[in-house]
């Protein structure tokens, strides 16, 4: 078993969802928290939750979109506690619309999807790498993707193609740690659905990204259908457990249900006996990721 107790973890988007219930979790083991959001209350929230049951954490605001934020997070995270060992670049948006082709899609949305989804992880890594491989310490790097950056098809675009860039550049982190012999190990989070606030990320697209056209709404129908997969679908607790038992066993990829496994399977064979591909729909796979224990 490694080693948790009193060693610090740094979570962004940890005022809500998987990023909130990862810092539960890792409070549990011991382990001290930097609660990072760029929603201040609900950080401010999550570390006070901590702190009353005897564990040991501190807020902090940050806009992962911004790589001075996320510099000024470290900076915090190392005066405060002295050393960071696991970074987790968690936070995430999707945009909210009803589904089009993807040439239909604002640049707003494809600015702020790759700003937090991708650039936010990718700030996350140049800030505190470099420090924590200085460090020395044996430490793990977190980066939340997502099943839509290993899947393909029409759905999502922006998301999903912010998120399959996410997911190279962490392969890469984990080449990279390998290669200089770094005791620091990497999961790369893909979860299929979880119930969380997601599905309301437009409360922290900033002004300047609200498209001129307004924000598509969503259709009624998809809105049920997502409302209703949402609610049913995996709690944030169980993926914080699977966290952290990848971390104990410094498992690389972590998918967190096999339904869309599949779907995988599919592009890679068409992609490697050069046939073109015959994508499945998102949606219609999410419609069996649900934990059956929860929906009885
Ligand atoms: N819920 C799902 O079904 C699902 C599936 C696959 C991947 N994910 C990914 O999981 C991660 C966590 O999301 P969640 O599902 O817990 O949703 P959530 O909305 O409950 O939590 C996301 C958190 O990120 C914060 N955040 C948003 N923009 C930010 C920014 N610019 N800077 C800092 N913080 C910011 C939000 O305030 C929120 O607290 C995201 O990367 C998301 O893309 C979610």
């Amino acid at each position: 078993m490694r080693n948790w107790k009193g060693k610090v973890a740094v979570i962004t988007g940890a005022g809500s969802g998987m990023g909130e219930a990862m810092a539960h979790r890792f409070a549990k083991a011991g382990m001290r928290i930097v609660v990072a959001d760029i929603d201040l209350p609900a950080a401010e929230r999550v570390s006070a939750d901590i702190v009353a049951t005897g564990g040991d954490a501190i807020p902090f605001k940050v806009d992962v979109c911004s790589e001075d934020n996320v510099q000024a997070l470290a900076d915090k995270a190392w005066d405060h506690f002295g050393s960071v060992d696991v970074l987790c670049n968690n936070a995430g948006v999707v945009p909210s619309g009803r589904y089009r082709p993807i040439w239909e899609f604002p640049l707003e949305d494809w600015k702020w999807s790759f700003d937090v989804n991708l650039m936010g992880v990718v700030h996350g890594m140049r800030s505190f790498i470099p420090r924590m491989i200085a460090q020395g310490t044996d430490g793990h790097v977190v980066t939340t993707a997502s099943v839509a950056g290993v899947v393909s098809g029409a759905g999502s675009p922006v998301y999903s193609a912010a998120k399959t860039a996410a997911v190279r550049a962490t392969e890469a982190l984990y080449a990279s740690l390998k290669d200089i012999g770094s005791p620091i190990g990497v999961t790369l989070l893909c979860p299929g659905l979880v119930n969380t606030n997601i599905y309301r990320s437009e409360r922290n697209r900033p002004s300047e990204l609200q498209p001129a056209a307004g924000v598509a709404e969503e259709t009624p129908e998809l809105k049920a259908i997502a409302d209703n997969l949402y609610r049913s679908a995996i709690s944030p607790e169980t993926v914080a457990e699977m966290v952290f038992e990848a971390m104990e066993k410094r498992q690389f990829y972590l998918l967190t249900s096999d339904k869309f496994d599949h779907s995988i399977k599919l592009r890679s064979d068409a992609l490697l006996s050069r046939t073109n591909p015959n994508f499945e729909s998102l949606l219609e796979l999410s419609k069996g990721d649900v934990d059956e224990q929860e929906t009885a």
